[in-house]
């Protein structure tokens, strides 16, 4: 981990989606998002799509981060035009307490399968990311329904009943345990948490509410399989006051959003944990060459050495120009290389 490189890795969040015309094409041959997902050899084509057209240093599996929710029987689906929506949202003590942790080999045999076959592929030529949302991400999305603004049903949950609260993020934590090292075991060579949303919390809540789980759900990962460490990146969007902390938790990596100057965000964390990011997702709709010089900038204000991985601060939208990732990938290695 942090080991020296030739020239900086980069992959991009939600690097296969519809910003890319040949994704839209497979999406519709599976009919919907979801039978995407589930599709085994559709998962893995979309997975790799990206690397056919760009230098991209890794892969990440092809999935969701409600796959949990949907298993645990709450019914996901997709309107189109609009986000993630469940028909049987947690509202209730009684709702919580009925909830069965995952169990992946049984519940959610589609997402290892798709790993399986996606390090098949890949045979070797770039290494795999598997990843899970955060248990307070996750319970955002049960609560709540759908997507949210504000999260007031879940924040209230938090705040009026948080035992009942807690119940549900270690339930959540240790379904992700599960389903994270299910995906490790099944090849997935690292793994990175998504916490969407921790962001919205306090400083109290957060360290409560999202990290502390986070933080067992490091404890509980396999840290070394087939011959390998196996790292942990990560992510809180919103996250930047709280880095200290979050490098605290044993994890390898932390994911910077795009509010982070990545030169202080170093400078803070030291040599403890490597950094991935961190530019601003909205650059790639600017002209090349303002591309480029937002790409130098982060790489300098990095500086030298080794413990980068560039990305963007959060997921690619599905409005941007393929041609400008080219741009942006290509100007990683031109600028970082020897
Ligand atoms: O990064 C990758 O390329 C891997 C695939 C991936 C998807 N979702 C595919 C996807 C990953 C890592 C995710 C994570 C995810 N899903 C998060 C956390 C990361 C983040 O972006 O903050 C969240 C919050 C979700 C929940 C989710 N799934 C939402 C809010 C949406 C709707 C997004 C939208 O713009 O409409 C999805 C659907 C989804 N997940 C799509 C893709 C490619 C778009 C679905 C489509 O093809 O219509």
């Amino acid at each position: 981990m942090r080991q020296p490189v030739d020239r900086t890795p980069v992959w991009m969040m939600r690097q296969a989606g519809r910003y890319l015309p040949e994704y839209r094409a497979v999406r519709s041959q599976a009919g919907d998002f979801m039978s995407l997902c589930k599709n085994t050899e559709l998962a893995c084509e979309v997975t790799l799509q990206p690397l056919e057209r760009y230098e991209m240093d890794a892969a990440i599996l092809f999935s969701d981060i409600l796959t949990i929710p949907d298993a645990m029987g709450l019914g996901l689906y997709f309107e189109t035009g609009e986000g993630p929506k469940f028909h049987k949202p947690v509202r209730t003590a009684a709702d919580i307490e009925n909830l069965q942790v995952i169990n992946t080999a049984k519940d959610l045999p589609y997402v290892t399968d798709a790993v399986t076959m996606i390090r098949r592929e890949l045979n070797g030529r770039v290494p795999l990311i598997g990843f899970s949302g955060s248990p307070w991400t996750l319970a955002t999305y049960m609560i709540e329904g759908q997507s949210s603004r504000d999260f007031a049903r879940a924040k209230t949950m938090l705040y009026t009943q948080p035992a009942l609260m807690h119940q549900l993020l270690d339930k959540l934590a240790l379904s992700v345990i599960d389903y994270l090292n299910a995906q490790i075991i099944a090849g997935a060579q690292v793994v990175q948490i998504f916490d969407t949303w921790g962001g919205a919390l306090s400083h109290a809540a957060y360290q409560e509410f999202s990290l502390a789980y986070m933080q067992k759900i490091v404890a509980g990962l396999i840290r070394h399989h087939d011959g390998r460490d196996v790292p942990v990146i990560l992510f809180t969007k919103g996250g930047g006051l709280w880095l200290e902390a979050m490098a605290d938790t044993g994890c390898h990596c932390l994911g910077l959003d795009w509010t982070m100057d990545i030169a202080r965000a170093r400078e803070r964390v030291g040599d403890k944990v490597a950094l991935q990011g961190n530019m601003d997702p909205a650059v790639l709709r600017a002209d090349p060459a303002v591309i480029e010089q937002q790409v130098a900038a982060i790489l300098r204000g990095f500086g030298q050495g080794s413990g980068h991985i560039f990305n963007l601060g959060h997921g690619i939208t599905p409005d941007i120009d393929p041609e400008h990732v080219k741009v942006f990938i290509d100007a990683v290695h031109k600028f970082s290389g020897k």
